[in-house]
């Protein structure tokens, strides 16, 4: 199948490679002409567990291509898919500019028989909006087919091979047919292809991304509550988890989910749900209680020191909004961040892959380590943001030997609270007992 991906942001390039990695010819589109020369020459704009190896195999076997040459493109291809980016507006609606001048863009180009894929996240509606606006752009109907990516930032590549379900949203029989035949080799026996409307592929994007991030909500809730009354939420999880009805997934408590995905579409839908006259009160509140969730550590360390921060030096282990990844979009960390300078404190920060990104960010505000250890150095206090493994069998001796108070404030509850009160730690996590 000879495919365009329009769009090598992250879901772009994993989809465009993993689709070449079974033998379809594909190439990867994007005005950002010095991304292209990296990929063109082998090298991976993002970390992302798999993907540079899989890159390499299948430019060698001229399978994968890149290019910023859209028309050409376009032209070549037989399933053109958009995975351009859709960003969250102010008021949370999505902003859609990007996807529109791809669509104005590829219009003249496109080739009789040529499917348009909307892979990029965006609200129900667009794909009607897209079929229409590209009848009248080339006085035809073009077949414009909804595809939603389920991928996680750090298991990208992993879920794209073994995916749990692949759903397509489309107007006619012959278009699941060539997407059936695209999906097949990845799909095991017991994973579906599931065909339905666009509107309901739309949606199904956004309802599950926000039941991912009601759950989680909905557990740190919970984790409040049990830390005002005594109740462990790591007894409580496992519970209620073991109802087949609940399940374990998606419910531990921490410093509220971050990332590119869960806290932008929670707001779109709920955008869209008011421009329908529904009120969104479930995914305002998922949202809300995120909010407040990403300032738990801050409250608990100022609680710890009785408010005051000026003279205290603070030890910070994990950025990125999750083990995997060096992204730090809408992190839990940059809020504790911002909060912690804002009182005074200074900051001693590690992150095995997203330290890059912070730089970036807060420039010489904060002091870089170069390792783990190195970052408890004379400080008064450990903060685990993100369980990355390699914080998980830290040698606790050496720990205290380098902290300047044995202070732990751990937002992911990595470690056993017995075990820290023998070694002699002070140890706060959420929703346990101290
Ligand atoms: C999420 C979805 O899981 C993917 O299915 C979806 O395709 C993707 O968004 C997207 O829309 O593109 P991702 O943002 O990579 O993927 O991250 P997740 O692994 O889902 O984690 C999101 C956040 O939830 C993280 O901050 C994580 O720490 C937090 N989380 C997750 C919890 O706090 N508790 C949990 O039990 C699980």
């Amino acid at each position: 199948m000879r495919i365009a991906m329009i769009g090598t942001g992250y879901v772009g390039l994993v989809t465009g490679t993993c689709f070449a990695e079974t033998g379809n010819d594909v190439i990867c589109v994007d005005c950002d002409a010095e991304k292209i020369r990296l990929l063109q020459a082998g090298g991976c704009p993002i970390y992302e567990p798999g993907l540079e190896e899989l890159l390499q195999r299948n430019i060698a076997a001229g399978r994968l291509r890149f290019t910023t040459d859209l028309p050409s493109a376009v032209r070549w291809a037989k399933l053109i898919f958009i995975a351009v980016g859709t960003p969250s507006r102010d008021d949370g609606s999505v902003d859609l500019s990007a996807l529109w001048a791809v669509v104005e863009e590829m219009a003249p180009h496109l080739a009789e028989d040529a499917i348009v894929v909307i892979k990029s996240t965006a609200p129900v509606g667009t794909n009607a909006a897209v079929t229409a606006r590209l009848r009248e752009l080339t006085g035809r109907s073009v077949d414009v087919a909804t595809n939603p990516e389920f991928l996680k930032e750090g298991a990208a590549v992993e879920d794209f091979m073994k995916p749990d379900r692949v759903v397509v949203g489309a107007r006619r029989e012959e278009v699941l047919e060539i997407l059936w035949d695209l999906y097949q080799p990845y799909l095991r026996t017991d994973k579906p292809l599931l065909f339905m409307s666009p509107e309901s592929a739309e949606m199904t994007k956004y309802a599950a991304n926000a039941m991912l991030a009601t759950k989680i909500s909905f557990i740190n809730e919970i984790a409040a509550i049990c830390e005002r009354t005594g109740a462990d939420i790591n007894d409580v999880r496992r519970g209620i988890g073991h109802d087949s009805r609940i399940g374990f997934a998606f419910l531990f408590p921490g410093v509220g989910y971050g990332g590119s995905c869960f806290p932008k579409d929670v707001r779109a839908l709920a955008a869209v749900a008011r421009a329908h006259d529904v009120t969104p009160r479930i995914l305002e509140a998922t949202h809300q209680v995120n909010e407040h969730q990403k300032g738990i550590l801050l409250r608990k360390i100022r609680e710890h020191f009785g408010g005051a921060l000026s003279d205290k030096t603070i030890a910070i282990w994990g950025l990125s909004f999750k083990p995997g990844t060096d992204d730090i979009r809408e992190a839990p960390s940059l809020v504790l961040i911002d909060g912690l300078l804002q009182h005074g404190a200074a900051l001693r920060v590690y992150d095995p892959e997203a330290m890059d990104n912070v730089r970036k960010r807060y420039g010489n505000r904060l002091t870089y380590c170069q390792h783990r250890d190195e970052a408890l150095d004379d400080a008064d206090a450990l903060v685990i943001v993100t369980e990355w493994k390699q914080f998980v069998h830290p040698d606790f001796d050496e720990m205290k030997r380098r902290l300047k108070r044995p202070v732990i404030f751990d937002g992911r509850n990595i470690y056993n609270p017995h075990r820290m009160k023998d070694l002699g730690f002070t140890y706060y996590s959420i929703g346990r007992p101290p």
